[in-house]
Parts: C-alpha cells; structure tokens; sequence
C-alpha cells in the first residue's frame, strides 16, 4: 500500500507530514499574531498610490494556504490596478487564484491556512491610502462592506438561511452607522430593494432567501453591496447561476449601479462574453499570476498569450457553426509543486526551446497592454518589435 502511494507522485512520508504541520502551525500563527494586534497606529499601514487615479493597486500580491499536502500559492506574484470609475474583468479558468485575490482585497481569505504572505492591496479612499496586506483586523471592518462590498459567486450560501432579507439589510446599514435607528435602517433596505428593481420590497423584506428567485437573491446581494454607497464592488461571477435572460438583467443593474455609486467594479468571471460586455479593462490570470493584461480592445482585438488567444477560440461565434467548440488541452499544473518554468508549458501548442528558461518576465506592447510570454522575447518569435521588458518575475 505505502509502495502504491510512493510510486505516485503526491505521496507524502508522515516524517514530512509532521514537518508540513510544524512549519504551517508555526507559519500562520506569526500572520494571525501579526493581524489581531490591537490599537495599532494608522501609520504602519499608511501607503501612498503609484497613479491617485487608481482606487485600488495590488502590488506583487502573494497569498498562500498552508495545507497539509503542502503550500498552495494561490496567489504568486499579481500586480494590476483598478482605476476610479470603471470596470477591471478578472477572467482565467478555474482554480486560477481570481477568487482568492478579490478575497484578499476584502481580507477574507480562509484564515489560519490562508495568508496574504507578502504584497501589497494600496486602496485609495479619496483622502488617504492604505495597505490592506498591512491592516490589522480592527480596521479592516471599517472599510469591508462600507467602502469595498462584494457580490459572492452564490447568492444562496453567502445569504444567511435562517434570516429573512430584511434582517440581514438592515444590518448592514446599523453596523456600518451605529447611530442608525431600527426605522431608518427598515427604510434605507426597502429603497435599496426597490433600486435593484424588486417589484414588492416590502413583501421581500419579510421573505427568507429561500422563498426567493435564483434572480431575486442575486438582486438582494447587489442591494447588500450598495446599502453603504461603496467606492468598489467585488462581483465573483455574479451571473453564472443565472439564466440568460436574468443575466443580462443583472449586467444591467451593475452597469447602472456603478453609474450610481460613480465608483468602480472588479468583475470577477469565466465568461468571455460578460468580460466583453461590462469591462474596461481585462486582466487574465492562470495558475495564481497574470499572463496578460490590458485594455478590453487590446485583449480581444489582439490577444498575445496562448492562452488568451486558447480562451478566445474556446468562445462560441453567433453565426459560426463548428463541429465542436474549441477546448485547450491539458490542466493547470498541481499549484503544490509548480514549475519553474513558464506555468503553461504542458498545454501550449506555440512552446519553443526558449521556454524551458525560467517563468517568463513581462513585455510591454502599451501602457496598458502587458503579457508574460517567450514568443516576445526571442528575436526569432517575436511579433511586435515595440515590446519592452518592464520586470522580472
Ligand atoms: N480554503 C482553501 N484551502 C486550500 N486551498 C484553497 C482554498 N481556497 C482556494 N484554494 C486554492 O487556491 C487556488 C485558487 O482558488 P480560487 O478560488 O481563487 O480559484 P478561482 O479562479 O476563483 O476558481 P473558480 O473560477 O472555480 O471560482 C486553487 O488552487 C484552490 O484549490
Ligand atoms: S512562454 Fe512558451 S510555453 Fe509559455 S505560453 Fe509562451 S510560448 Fe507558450
Ligand atoms: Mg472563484
């Protein structure tokens, strides 16, 4: 049995798996220490933004669960902005740290095992900066759902069964605003119903998450998040459990929402289409880092990455017909033991001899467009003779 195990490449000795505990109990009791302290002076965690444009700048960000297979780095190395005023679409297939960074953003990452373990989260709330990574837990609650709300991936397991929607409205508003009265937080839930379009707020206000629409939870969730005007929205894959007709609703009410609260949308999504639709700007993630980024035009009129250009032929064409859709071969790699080389290798139909080097640094094709690839570093491959290296990875 233990030669089964060993002959398989996971197999871990329980010699290694009491180091793994040591080293992970160890490990996450210095971050939690580090987080729980209390009456931390606001300077430790001051920033100061690289562009005051942007709301939020992640900044090398590395967030990592210590499990007892091993370390996961979910999150290796992200550097993106989101800029005041508009919509950043996070797109990459699944398991590829999109959840993760938006949760580290909120510092909602599964504690002891997950730990945002070195990086920068600079968030700009128009008079100061802070660093999340830094922000004791004390602090963070002031900003969570008041200046940063999210919309979670499932509206039926983030809405707390066994209260009705009122209940959990209103205290979003009373914890935000201590001195609000039972009255004035009833009054802000139901117009904030009535702004998600609920045709009868009232009679929602009373009902159970249950009782409700997979479309109506996803509205409520938007009214949770707008309850206390935010500057940001976090929206994990707000539409995918929904049908098409109400997804487009949904988009919609974002679209508007964001016009509302004049602030900006993270949106967080497998889906080309929804990126296409809402984005400003496009950030593609595979296997816990960003293989490219840049404005929604440059990424689908001139995807650079394999994998992007792999993700875009993977999107069904209205008016095309195709025997099958187009599928990129392969998986992620196992995020214990990643490679040192470029993470996409295995599955790349354009992989040449430079790829066996270490993971590839970032070329720049504009300002904005940025990918992480060697088919722009070799002479012999290169496509656009403008790029220019901006940092190793
Ligand atoms: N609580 C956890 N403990 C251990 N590993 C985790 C935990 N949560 C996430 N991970 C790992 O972190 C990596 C990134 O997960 P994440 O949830 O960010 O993926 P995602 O891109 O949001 O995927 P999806 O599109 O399926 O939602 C995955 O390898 C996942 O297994
Ligand atoms: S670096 Fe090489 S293997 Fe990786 S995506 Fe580019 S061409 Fe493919
Ligand atoms: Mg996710």
């Amino acid at each position: 049995m233990a030669k089964a195990k060993k002959d398989n490449g996971h197999y871990i000795s329980r010699q290694e798996e009491r180091a793994i505990t040591k080293y992970n109990r160890k490990t996450t009791k210095e971050f939690e220490a580090k987080k729980r302290k209390k009456n931390v002076s606001e300077d430790t965690y001051m920033a100061t933004m690289k562009d005051s444009k942007n709301i939020v700048e992640f900044d090398d960000l590395h967030t990592y669960f210590f499990t007892d297979a091993g370390t996961v780095k979910a999150v290796d190395g992200v550097t993106f902005s989101i800029p005041a005023n508009s919509t950043v679409g996070v797109v990459g297939e699944s398991g590829c740290g999109k959840s993760v960074t938006s949760l580290s953003l909120m510092q909602l990452v599964q504690a002891p095992q997950g730990q945002i373990v070195s990086g920068s989260i600079r968030y700009n709330d128009g008079e100061k900066c802070y660093d999340i990574a830094k922000m004791p837990i004390d602090a963070m609650r002031k900003i969570r759902g008041k200046d940063i709300a999210m919309i979670f991936q499932e509206p039926m397991t983030s809405l707390n069964p066994v209260f009705t929607v009122g209940y959990q409205l209103d205290e979003v508003t009373t914890l935000h605003n201590p001195g609000a009265t039972k009255e004035a937080a009833k009054k802000k839930s139901i117009e904030m119903l009535k702004q998600v379009g609920i045709a009868r707020p009232e009679g929602v206000y009373d009902n159970y998450p249950h009782e409700l629409s997979g479309g109506m939870r996803q509205r409520v969730m938007i009214a949770m998040a707008l309850v206390c005007n935010p500057k940001l929205i976090i929206a994990d894959e707000p539409t995918t459990a929904l049908d098409v007709t109400i997804q487009a609703q949904i988009l919609d009410l974002l679209r508007s929402v964001r016009e509302k609260i004049n602030g900006s949308i993270m949106l967080i999504t497998h889906d080309l289409g929804v990126v296409a639709e809402m984005a400003d700007f496009v950030v593609v993630m595979y296997a816990g880092r960003i293989i490219e980024m840049g404005t929604a035009k440059e990424i689908f009129l001139t995807p650079k990455h394999p994998y992007t250009v792999g993700l875009m032929k993977s999107k069904p064409v209205v008016n095309k017909k195709v025997d099958r859709l187009y599928s990129i071969p392969g998986q992620v790699p196992n995020p214990i033991n990643m490679p040192q080389t470029c993470y996409f290798k295995d599955r790349c139909d354009r992989c040449h001899t430079a790829c066996e080097g270490p993971y590839p640094s970032v070329r720049k094709f504009s300002d904005t467009h940025l990918v992480s690839c060697y088919l722009y570093n070799d002479t012999k491959h290169q496509e656009n003779e403008s790029t220019e290296v901006v940092k190793d990875e």
